[in-house]
């Protein structure tokens, strides 16, 4: 708590003020922040479109400094993370607040492996979709279907169910990813093999088939942690922040993750990672960047280059600086030349050279790269944006527990209205 206050002055425009005065709340990190939660009460609200200058709640998970491209998980860089760390280890640190000892980090691990099946029921379930369907809309369906599933871990007010919530969701979701690709190719669903790290379970069941035991290359299986990694939480993002507003309301964790899924489709989000990889075939040769860059840049053309630019970051997003050579570290094990990694490296050359993205502080952010990666990895596009959401599901599952461990209250943003004023009802005769 501090004294510092900040005063609004209302002009009534008819010579007379009024002074509100409005705590100011101080984090450890970041700016102040003006409590408003005492206007309604005299009458006004503020107004906020796209939150631009709202912190939603108070979290102590993910901190973003978005001038200087700093993001830190429980205070941990993720520079660091990602090259010390490994998923399951970075999801117990946002889960649990500290990095795992030893034996927390074997009982995490060996308790996440135990959850990796999913009811059997749930392979039919999976008949209903057609074969094309989107991987991204069975994971909508799926996961907000896995409440029907789990009953026995829907009581949120119970800390022992969202625990096991938590480790379902967490487990689960590679299997019901890998489930929904099998699924459009017309492959046999792969069962998850739990003497396999995460990742590489995860591309067992992508990649392997019933009658060939899959070979599980480890630097493969270390990219693809990597990447799982550096999408495990990003603070109050549009999706994390959709999971909060449904939990706010009581609902179930299945149903709220499934909310956040939904949310991070959208190619502002998480479906940027899909785009990139399009925009960048599309672009086909080095040649044609600058009549991209130039569709970008004109106010009359709706073309934006995908994986840049960050509502938060006005500067390197550090996650697509650790992806980059993540891409070319994988790209040279590998033994891969891609000429959409050279595509990319240029154009991002030619725009942070460019006035309108130095102006706009535009940069490339995590998703600028990691489609790259994936893509060498043989993941297909259409899976992109659903490991974004096996890797975020953590963070979505850390920030929910935080808010209904803690006070909260149903989220119920105001308006400003701008429709009719009373009016009555015309009858059919006189429209
Ligand atoms: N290409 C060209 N111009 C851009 C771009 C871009 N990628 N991004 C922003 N701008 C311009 C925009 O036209 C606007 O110009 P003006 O001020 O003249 O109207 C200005 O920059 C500010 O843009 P904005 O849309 O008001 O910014 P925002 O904070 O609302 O949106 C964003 C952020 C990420 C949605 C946006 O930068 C964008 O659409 N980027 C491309 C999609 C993308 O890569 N999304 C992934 C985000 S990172 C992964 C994640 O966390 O989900």
């Amino acid at each position: 708590m501090t004294d510092k206050k900040a005063t609004l002055t209302i002009n009534h425009g008819d010579g007379t003020r009024d002074n509100v005065d409005l705590p100011l709340l101080e984090g450890t990190l970041g700016p102040d922040v003006i409590n408003v939660g005492s206007l309604t009460g005299k009458g006004y609200f503020t107004y906020d479109p796209g939150f631009t200058s709202t912190a939603s709640c108070e979290s102590k998970i993910t901190f973003i400094d978005g001038d200087k491209g700093i993001l830190l998980h429980r205070g941990y860089p993720i520079e660091q993370l990602a090259e010390h760390s490994d998923y399951l280890e970075t999801c117990y640190l946002l889960l649990y607040g500290e990095l795992p000892d030893s034996t927390q980090k074997d009982e995490f691990f060996t308790t996440v492996r135990h959850h990796t099946m999913v009811h059997e029921q749930i392979r039919t379930f999976f008949n209903g979709f057609r074969r094309d369907a989107h991987p991204m809309a069975i994971m909508c369906g799926v996961v907000g279907a896995l409440s029907a599933f789990y009953h026995d871990s829907t009581d949120i007010s119970d800390p022992h169910h969202r625990t096991v919530a938590a480790y379902r969701l967490i487990a689960k979701m590679p299997t019901i990813a890998a489930m929904s690709y099998k699924f459009s190719i017309g492959q046999p669903f792969m069962y998850p093999d739990n003497s396999l790290d995460y990742a590489a379970n995860f591309l067992h069941m992508m990649f392997g088939n019933p009658c060939e035991s899959s070979k599980i290359s480890p630097t493969i299986a270390r990219a693809m942690d990597r990447i799982f990694l550096l999408h495990a939480d990003h603070e109050q993002n549009a999706s994390t922040s959709t999971v909060r507003l449904a939990g706010s309301s009581q609902a179930n964790p299945f149903a709220c993750i499934a909310a956040g899924i939904a949310a991070l489709w959208g190619p502002s989000h998480g479906g940027a990672n899909e785009a990139v990889v399009k925009m960048l075939e599309e672009i086909g040769s080095v040649d044609r960047i600058n009549e991209f860059v130039a569709r970008a840049k004109d106010k009359n053309d709706s073309f934006r280059l995908m994986g840049f630019g960050h509502r938060v970051y006005k500067n390197f997003d550090p996650r697509a600086k650790v992806m980059k050579q993540a891409a070319d570290e994988v790209l040279a094990e590998l033994g891969i030349e891609d000429e959409m990694l050279e595509i990319a490296k240029r154009l991002e050359e030619i725009a942070l050279g460019d006035d309108y993205f130095i102006e706009k502080k535009l940069y490339p952010n995590v998703d600028f790269y990691s489609g790259i990666i994936l893509k060498a990895l043989g993941i297909p596009t259409s899976m992109f944006t659903v490991i974004f959401a096996v890797g975020r599901t953590v963070g979505w599952i850390a920030h929910w527990n935080e808010m209904i461990s803690g006070s909260y209250r149903i989220g119920r943003p105001r308006q400003l209205y701008t429709g009719y004023s009373n009016r009555d009802f015309t009858p059919m005769d006189q429209r």
